[in-house]
């Protein structure tokens, strides 16, 4: 009886090996641990009939199987962990990232020509000594026309395209109102640029509902039309360049007296005569003047006291002028082939 349990669990002991060589997957593994090890695995069965041995056997039967039981288990543990950091080692080598390869490029975004446009102009001012001033966009009927001396009735009215909230509330037509707002709250000394968004009714290849404008204005005692012919003459030279020249064409405006329109000389040909400028060899590029006494008045100041100048222009004008553009809806309809060339 008891070479026969020995055999039994030698036969076991080396069926257990062979399979285990032959096992290719931790499946095939676990599966081997079941039938030998498990609650009906053929060890297991033996182990149960160490019971039926006479007891001068029993011992040392009992020790052999469990020394076997013991080995086995670690022979099938340690084979379990080999295919799984075999597994692990594959699948890593696969997943493996490679640190030193470049990343995926991020597309680098960059500024809209506007806001380049408007950056430079607020920076050639701000070196003339101006400051920054902002304004909402929407204001009230006061700040953007009656203040500046466009009363109700007035024709002044009919050239702003007017988006109306109410009576009293709209989208401002211009950055003329930030004049007032800062008149109201500072004194002369004043030296003001003020870039913002505007709105009028208006869409064609020239006009859109939503554009751009810079207000610049100057407060003070003794200011006259040459300190405004001498920052206008200097801005234009660094905005176009050196030899750009300008002219002063008079005009109206309700809130300026004098009024006048400045053009520069053909950017496009140079003043010979072409289409851009419709063959007259001038541009016109903003609106100016001297601030009328009746604005001055309207926010307290006496006019006996201070002059002053403003001046405004549209800055997609200028972007257009500057990088030869013909149609201004290009600014607004977010096509990266055209907002990648600048
Ligand atoms: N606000 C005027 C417009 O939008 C432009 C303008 C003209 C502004 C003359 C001024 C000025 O400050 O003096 O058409």
């Amino acid at each position: 009886m008891s070479s026969s349990f020995e055999e039994a669990l030698e036969a076991v002991s080396e069926s257990v090996q062979e399979e285990l060589v032959r096992a290719n997957t931790e499946q095939e593994v676990s599966q081997i641990r079941i039938t030998y090890l498990g609650r009906k695995g053929k060890l297991t069965l033996l182990l149960r009939r160490l019971r039926e041995l006479p007891p001068e056997e029993k011992s040392r039967a009992g020790e052999l199987a469990n020394a076997l039981k013991a080995e086995l288990e670690r022979k099938i543990e340690g084979a379990l962990v080999r295919f799984y950091e075999e597994t692990k080692q594959k699948s890593l080598a696969q997943e493996g990232i490679d640190i030193t390869l470049p990343g995926t490029p991020l597309p680098r975004g960059r500024l809209h020509p506007i806001t380049q446009v408007t950056a430079q102009v607020v920076d050639i001012f701000t070196r003339m000594g101006f400051q920054v001033a902002e304004g909402p966009q929407v204001e009230f009927d006061y700040y953007n026309f009656e203040a500046l001396n466009i009363p109700r009735d007035h024709p002044a009215r009919d050239m702003h395209d007017t988006f109306y909230f109410s009576e009293e509330v709209l989208l401002r037509t211009h950055t003329s109102p930030v004049q007032i707002r800062v008149l109201e709250n500072q004194r002369p000394p004043i030296q003001i640029i003020a870039p913002g968004v505007v709105y009028r009714r208006d869409s064609d290849i020239s006009h859109t509902p939503m554009f751009h404008q810079v207000e610049g204005f100057m407060v003070d005692e003794g200011i006259s039309f040459a300190h405004l012919k001498g920052v206008l003459t200097l801005f234009i030279q660094q905005m176009f360049g050196e030899g750009t020249c300008l002219r002063f064409r008079p005009s109206f405006f309700p809130f300026t007296e004098p009024s006048a329109e400045v053009d520069i000389g053909c950017v496009i040909c140079g003043g010979e005569g072409c289409r851009v400028c419709g063959g007259t060899g001038w541009l016109e590029i903003l609106g100016a003047g001297m601030v009328d006494p009746e604005v001055f008045r309207t926010v307290g100041y006496d006019p006996e006291e201070v002059t002053g100048f403003a001046f405004g222009m549209g800055i997609e004008r200028i972007a257009m002028l500057k990088f030869g553009i013909n149609d201004i809806r290009l600014f607004f309809t977010n096509d990266l082939r055209f907002l990648r060339q600048f």
